[in-house]
């Protein structure tokens, strides 16, 4: 029996250790998918100019391997900006589809963590939760993060690309950033990350036990 939980909203609102958390409790399999984005986007960096043209930036998205996935340097702003701007083209979008969707449907259930989860890729998903935070208290959550990795980076910096990566997310024609009309919204602007995790095991654990 597959149960799917999909986990939308913007960047650094703590999406990934929900996910994590979540999968973890319920023993179910996790799926990152903007790790999926930030490969590709990774690979458009270290090509050329022309990564950004669909066709090529295709290509990218179809030879993708498990080992692009696990590489170092995913994590770095560049890679979520190029990240981002690859994401707009529909032909990658559809080139990731078919792996996320098989993924979500495993027996033992899935979470799958993303911008377009609840929308696009898990429409009929058992739970839909999107997780959000002011900006600012992102970029500081992202800021620290980035620093505690030991890159140098400023907050101010990291707001604005939060900012910009947050509206080239929700602006774009295929598959935005949306909140689904039937998503529980979680904003953890002034929750822990214990409290937030709770909120969303509580939500999934009522689903589950209506059955
Ligand atoms: O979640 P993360 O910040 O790692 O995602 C990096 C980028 O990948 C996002 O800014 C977004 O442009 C893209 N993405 C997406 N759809 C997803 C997951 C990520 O467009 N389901």
């Amino acid at each position: 029996m597959s149960f799917i939980v999909a986990i939308d909203g913007p960047a650094a609102a703590g999406k990934g250790t929900i996910s994590k958390a979540v999968a973890a409790h319920f023993g179910f399999a996790h799926l990152d998918t903007g790790l999926l984005y930030r490969g590709v986007g990774k690979k458009a960096l270290a090509y050329s100019r022309t990564s950004y043209y669909p066709e090529v930036a295709e290509q990218l998205a179809r030879e993708l391997t498990a080992d692009d996935l696990l590489a170092e340097g995913l994590r770095t702003p560049e890679v979520a900006q190029a990240a981002s701007k690859i994401a707009v083209i529909p032909q990658v979008r559809s080139a990731l589809v078919d792996f996320q969707k098989t993924f979500a449907k495993q027996s033992g259930g899935a979470v799958l963590d993303g911008r377009d989860i609840g929308t696009v890729i898990c429409p009929d998903a058992d739970v839909k939760l999107f997780i959000t935070a002011s900006a600012e208290i992102r970029a500081e959550r992202r800021f620290k993060e980035l620093t505690n990795s030991g890159q140098n980076v400023e907050l101010s910096q990291v707001l604005q690309d939060v900012i910009a990566r947050d509206a080239r997310d929700a602006s774009r024609d295929i598959a935005p950033m949306v909140v689904a009309d039937d998503a529980v919204v979680i904003n953890t602007t002034e929750l822990s990350i214990e409290a937030a995790i709770k909120a969303a095991i509580t939500v999934i654990e009522a689903q589950r036990s209506q059955g």
